[in-house]
Order: C-alpha cells, then sequence, then structure tokens
C-alpha cells in the first residue's frame, strides 16, 4: 500500500550546525503520528520542511506515491498539506469567516456579499464537526480557537496532512481536549496527522505513533501501546546520558534564604497555582518546565514584569506583595536577564561600555553628572570579569557574537551587585563555548553568595547547573530533584507528565 506521505533521506545544516541528519519518515492515511525530542532535536525543522516553509538540503518528500516539492507554505497548502505553526498568521480585524476563505470569498461580478461569506464558512464548520461563531473578529478570539480557525481554514482547502508544532502548549486542558477530539474526527475522515509535542499525557491519549528525534536524527518510530513513557525517555536522552551529575549541593543555604516566594498564583493561561520556592543564598536554583508550565511567569513576576501575580515575596525575612513594576524589582535588588536578550535586554546600537553601564548609572553620576573615565574603569573590569571579547569598549554590542552579547547582558546585570540574580533560557542561541562559560560564571557568583534562579526550557542545563531543582507543570511544583535523584530521565518525566 502506498503511504500517504513519504520522506526519504531528509537533511538540514545551517551553516555548519547539522540540524537533520538523514531522516525517513512515512505517514498513513487516517494515522496520527506524535513527534517527542528534546529542545534543539530538530522537530521544528522537520515539520517546516515537510509543510514547504524552508528548503531541505537533501532528501524527497512523496505525496500518495508522486514525488513532490514545496516552494512555500502554500505551495504545500495546494499540495494538501497544512501546518499550524505555534505563531498563527490570520487578519485580526477581519471575520472568522473572512479569515476561513481567505482569498477565496465568494463574488458575483466583483462584489463580495457578507452573508455569503458568512454562510459558506459555517457549512464548512458544520460539514467537519466544528462549532464557531463566524460571525467574530478574529481578534476577539481566544488563542484555542484561532488554532481551530486554522485548521477548518485547512480543511476547506481539502487538506490530506496536518501538521501541527506544540498545538497545546499555551491551551487549557479543556481547550486541549477540544482540539483534540476535532482531530480525532480529521483521522477518522482519513487525514494524516502528525503533532510536535512534549507532553507524554497527550501522546499516550491520541497517537497511533510515536516519532522520537534526537540531535537531528528520528531515533525510534514506536507504538505508545507498547512503549512506556521510561522508554520514550531513554530514546530522547540517548543512553549515554543516563548517568548521573552530581552537582555539590550547598549545605545550610536554604536555612537563610535570600527570597522567597509564597502562594503564587494567578488565573488565566498559563496559570499558576500556589507556587511556594525559596533561593538561598549562595544556592543556584533551578525551575525546569516545558512551554505553557508557568516557570517563565515566575522569572517575569520576580522581574516586576507579572503584578497580576498574587502571593507573597520575602526578602531577606521581610514579607511583601509581588513586585509591581521592572523599578519595583531594581530598587530591592533584584536582577533579571531575560530571555529575549536583542528585544529587551540590551541596546545594541549603544556601545558595549554603556550598555554594561546602563542599571547602574545612578550610582556613578555625582550631582547628575557622569565621571566618564570612571565609567569606562567600571566597564572595562565588568567586560574581563565575564571574558567578553571584544575590541574596544566603543564597539556597539549589535556588533558581537551572541554568546558574547549574552555576557554582556549577565555583566551589566552583576555591576549592580544584585541579592538575587534571576535568569531566562541565559544559553539560548549562544555557541558551546560561550554556554561553558556562562555556566562557569553562575557558579562563581553563587560562591560568592549571590542567589541566582535559573529558569530554564534546556534539560541538559536545568540538570547540570543547578544545586538542586524545582519541576514545574501547569502551573504548579511537582517534583524537587537534588542530589542523585537529579538526572534528566527524572526530570523530563515530571515535567512531560509521565511517570517518574
Ligand atoms: N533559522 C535557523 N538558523 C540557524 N539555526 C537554526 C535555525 N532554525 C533552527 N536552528 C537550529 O536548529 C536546531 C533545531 O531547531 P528546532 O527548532 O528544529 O528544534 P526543536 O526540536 O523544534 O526544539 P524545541 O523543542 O525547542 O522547539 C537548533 O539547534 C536550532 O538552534
Ligand atoms: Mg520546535
Amino acid at each position: 500500500m502506498a503511504h500517504l506521505l513519504e520522506i526519504a533521506g531528509i537533511s538540514k545544516s545551517y551553516g555548519s550546525n547539522r540540524v537533520l541528519t538523514n531522516v525517513h519518515f512515512c505517514l498513513g492515511a487516517g494515522e496520527s503520528v506524535a513527534i517527542i525530542g528534546e529542545n534543539g532535536a530538530g522537530k521544528s525543522t522537520f515539520a517546516k520542511i515537510l509543510t514547504g516553509v524552508i528548503r531541505p538540503d537533501e532528501g524527497s518528500i512523496r505525496l500518495n506515491g508522486e514525488a513532490v516539492s514545496f516552494h512555500s507554505p502554500r505551495d504545500a497548502l495546494h499540495h494538501g498539506i497544512a501546518f499550524i505553526p505555534q505563531e498563527l498568521a490570520y487578519v485580526p480585524h477581519l471575520t472568522v469567516a473572512e479569515n476561513i476563505l481567505l482569498g477565496r470569498w465568494p463574488s458575483w461580478r466583483g462584489i463580495t456579499s457578507t452573508g455569503v461569506v458568512l454562510r459558506r464558512a459555517r457549512e464548512e464548520c458544520r460539514r467537519f464537526g466544528i462549532q464557531l461563531d463566524v460571525s467574530r473578529l478574529m481578534a476577539t478570539l481566544k488563542l484555542a480557537d484561532r488554532q481551530i480557525v486554522e485548521i477548518v481554514k485547512a480543511l476547506t482547502r481539502r487538506a490530506s496532512v496536518i501538521v501541527l508544532d506544540e498545538p497545546t502548549a499555551s491551551l487549557s486542558e479543556q481547550e486541549s481536549r477540544a482540539l483534540f477530539e476535532i482531530l480525532e474526527h480529521l483521522t477518522d475522515e482519513g487525514v494524516g496527522v502528525i503533532y510536535i509535542s512534549h507532553r507524554m499525557d497527550e501522546v499516550y491519549r491520541f497517537s497511533d505513533r510515536v516519532a522520537v528525534f534526537r540531535n537531528g536524527e528520528l531515533v525510534a518510530s514506536v507504538s505508545p501501546a507498547e512503549t512506556t513513557s521510561e522508554q520514550l525517555i531513554a530514546y530522547m536522552l540517548g543512553h549515554e546520558k543516563e548517568e548521573f551529575v552530581q552537582t555539590p549541593r550547598r549545605a545550610g543555604a536554604i536555612e537563610c534564604p535570600a527570597v522567597e516566594l509564597r502562594g503564587w498564583t494567578r488565573p488565566g493561561l498559563p496559570p499558576l497555582t500556589n507556587v511556594s520556592l525559596a533561593v538561598g543564598r549562595g544556592e543556584i536554583l533551578g525551575l525546569y518546565g516545558l512551554r505553557g508550565s508557568g516557570a517563565e511567569l515566575v522569572a517575569e513576576g520576580l522581574a516586576g514584569l507579572r503584578p497580576d501575580i498574587q502571593g507573597d515575596l520575602i526578602l531577606e525575612g521581610r514579607a511583601g506583595q509581588v513586585f509591581a513594576s521592572p523599578l519595583a524589582a531594581r530598587r530591592a535588588n533584584v536582577a533579571y536577564v531575560p530571555p529575549e536578550r536583542k528585544r529587551e535586554g540590551l541596546v545594541l546600537l549603544l556601545p558595549i561600555q554603556e550598555n554594561l553601564m546602563l542599571l547602574v548609572l545612578r550610582q556613578l553620576s555625582r550631582w547628575g553628572v557622569i565621571n566618564r573615565r570612571h565609567e569606562r574603569a567600571r566597564a572595562a573590569e565588568l567586560a574581563r570579569k565575564f571574558g567578553v571579547r571584544y575590541s574596544r569598549l566603543s564597539q556597539t554590542v549589535g556588533q558581537l557574537s551572541g554568546g558574547n552579547q549574552q555576557k554582556v547582558l549577565l555583566a551589566s546585570r552583576m555591576a549592580a551587585q544584585p541579592r538575587l540574580l534571576v535568569l531566562q533560557e541565559p544559553t539560548r542561541g549562544v555557541d558551546v563555548g560561550a554556554r561553558v562559560e556562562i555556566h562557569r560564571f553562575l557558579a562563581d557568583i553563587a560562591a560568592q553568595g549571590c542567589a541566582v534562579l535559573l529558569v530554564t526550557s534546556d534539560l541538559e542545563e536545568a540538570v547540570v547547573v543547578s544545586h538542586r531543582l524545582l519541576i514545574i507543570r501547569d502551573g504548579g511544583i511537582v517534583g524537587e530533584l537534588a542530589g542523585p535523584t537529579k538526572t534528566q530521565a527524572r526530570a523530563i518525566a515530571l515535567a512531560a507528565g509521565g511517570a517518574a
């Protein structure tokens, strides 16, 4: 029997970085396949190749037995392959109906009747068993409904394969269930579904088959009914990574917490439910969770970016509320390294020196005058301490490599000598060398008595760098790992909802 979709020998590199290596993959009509794998394993790249977003360097795609090659997502959709990416593209000021029929509005002598568009869209929804108010404006819809609109859009174009990249990462439990009901309905009708997920519960609930990616290779393609979650995790991590990583635990650190959060709660999505934790002086506390787990909210709350969180914040024994603003966080001597250094952390067009001094200018200025020589000396010292490689301090930060930018960011936050350093994804997009250096700085910073909260979705980083590791899932802390229990396998099992 010919497969609906057959992928043979797909490879893809970015520069010298090989992202996919010789991937073979098949999908049958009406089959649902879950794709799992660690962050950076190549899942999204694979999905983008299937759906015409990017081109592979090597390999072929066959659809219903015929060789095809896609030049754009529109081209792939024309062949019947639809992509539902994480970041949805839609036109916010049009109605749901207009979005569903976008580019194909029925018209008579060049005149489009809103009534006809609405009726056609309503018919399409009914045909696929989907309930939606098609007269609403797209912008007023919740993300879950926008995703469903995207699916209807694909279906009205007769898609035979639907590829979804982490569709449930920001959906509630109920919304996820509704989405899977629709997908089940589609597989019954013969549509093939490929969905990328990190969540074990979904993998077991919905998929006929699980494909596991590791380091750009498809390392397993198995039936979930015959495979335990431990086995799936072992495929994801590879066996060489199974040994314990022993980070010295700092005895007594927690007896004098620098910062304590109590009962942090937030309705909405993602939610936070009664999160309490304490970071000791000199301790690196890791917080690990999948996308949508709420981990980022904890970091943002400590940065003063989430005044909507309810709960207490205890600083050196003094109780208060969650910070109302970034300024309040800075005044309390909490430093924050955001995940998107280019958007939030650094001013790319300003020189290295000014970026380093951004947060401490007040200390350096007297009667409002900045002592340039003094500033220069401080900046040079910081740059040296954090191993920033540059030619002149007057160079703009935008000219530095990603790793060096990240070091400048870290150094600028340490310039104010914070009591707590909160970092989010500190090594995302930096090279291996810089990654090792940044990890060493974190150890040094902690050794000097600073409390460090490391919020990361990088499993290896979470396990190797932290002294103690908390796991967060669906907005609540679900486990604490330390000493010999602190392994990648346990961390991911807790985070993904498999058996620990
Ligand atoms: N446009 C790009 N340029 C350079 N490198 C890229 C690009 N897109 C992805 N990569 C790299 O390719 C690798 C695989 O990325 P990909 O997004 O496919 O991973 P993933 O499995 O989807 O991870 P996640 O679970 O974090 O979504 C990563 O190392 C990433 O940094
Ligand atoms: Mg991805």
